[in-house]
């Protein structure tokens, strides 16, 4: 084997390798049988925009093939992701006035509740209908609470906000409400109003460690903000990770029914770890800035696009995450039927 000028000794000979792991990668199907990772469907959310005032889907130009929904396409959106098998649709109202207070967010007739209301009518029990429970899509400052005078947030008078929030969604038929503005008491006040109100079955899946991640840039276009500053003295700093044991505790005693971990891709090790500590399904969130970077760069030419998809998926499922949040879950679902 070697040539006359190699650097081996004469009598040096290769010894086969007893074990080889290679064996069970040589083809797809065996492949697919050792697989220890499978995304499934029926666990992916996707996230969708609906908008007040709107005649046309809007595309949103930072998130190539995301639009805002008319009241019509966001109904026909859902009837599609029941049809493709997903677990729900995770709905964010842009209304068409926004306010300091964010006032639209308590309105029944509000462009949310009416979405929920009428894909609730079109999908039935096939497809989860889930809202954001947060202010920033309807405050004029962007930031997700009511604010005091000197600019800064005030937890306590938004909790009033959110517990009214959650029962207006609960009424229009939500399955699930998704509290994300990272108040402190925010689930248990929503427990307390939904319960209150004969809304005892309605799920709580709480974004309990959230970071405030430069990576939800493109979500801000996609709910029309300006947000004024930023959310670093209520969401989580970035560099933490035993304060996201503590956010998910809290949730959980306040009676959080599923706790999520949010952004996604650079958290993975966050998903790991709670996964090890809880008992309930953990969420992950794969952001709009996760989705962006990929479709960027697949519009470039510079990576395959749905091999990265499938990996980011993949990888997210493997850290430990049951239930995802994906822009992608419907394209994911059509190809992996
Ligand atoms: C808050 C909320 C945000 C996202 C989901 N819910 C924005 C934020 O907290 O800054 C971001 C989702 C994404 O970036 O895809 N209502």
């Amino acid at each position: 084997m070697s040539g006359t000028d190699s650097p081996l000794p004469d009598d040096f000979t290769v010894q086969p390798p007893v074990v080889r792991p290679r064996r069970l990668r040589a083809n797809r199907a065996i492949r697919r049988m050792v697989a220890e990772t499978l995304v499934d469907p029926g666990r992916l959310i996707l996230p969708v925009f609906v908008a007040g005032g709107l005649t046309e889907p809007r595309p949103i130009s930072s998130m190539p093939g995301v639009v805002q929904h008319t009241l019509d396409s966001v109904v026909a959106e859902a009837r599609r992701c029941a049809e493709a098998g997903l677990a729900g649709v995770m709905l964010f109202g842009v209304p068409e006035h926004k306010d300091a207070a964010g006032s639209g967010a308590l309105d029944p007739t509000g462009i949310l509740p009416r979405a929920v209301r009428a894909i609730k009518q079109a999908v039935g029990e096939d497809l989860l209908v889930m809202t954001d429970v947060c202010l920033d899509e309807f405050t004029d400052h962007g930031h997700c609470g009511v604010l005091r005078t000197d600019g800064t947030v005030d937890n306590d008078a938004t909790l009033a906000a959110y517990a009214e929030m959650a029962v207006v969604h609960a009424e229009a038929g939500a399955d699930v409400v998704g509290p994300s503005g990272m108040m402190d008491g925010q689930v248990a006040v929503i427990r307390q109003a939904l319960d209150a109100t004969g809304h005892t079955d309605t799920v709580i899946m709480a974004y309990s460690a959230k970071y405030a991640s430069a990576f939800y840039g493109p979500f801000r276009e996609a709910v029309g903000s300006s947000l004024q500053g930023d959310r670093k003295t209520y969401q989580q700093d970035p560099a933490n990770v035993a304060e996201s044991f503590g956010e998910v505790e809290l949730d959980l005693q306040q009676g959080a029914d599923i706790v999520m971990v949010k952004p996604a891709l650079a958290y993975l090790d966050v998903i790991a770890k709670v996964r090890e500590r809880v008992d309930v399904p953990v969420a992950a969130y794969n952001i709009s800035g996760e989705y962006a970077m990929v479709e960027a760069a697949a519009a470039n030419g510079w990576l395959d696009r749905e091999r990265t998809i499938d990996e980011t998926l993949l990888s997210i499922t493997r850290a430990g995450a049951t239930i995802i949040l994906t822009y992608w879950a419907l394209e994911y679902a059509r190809r992996h039927r």
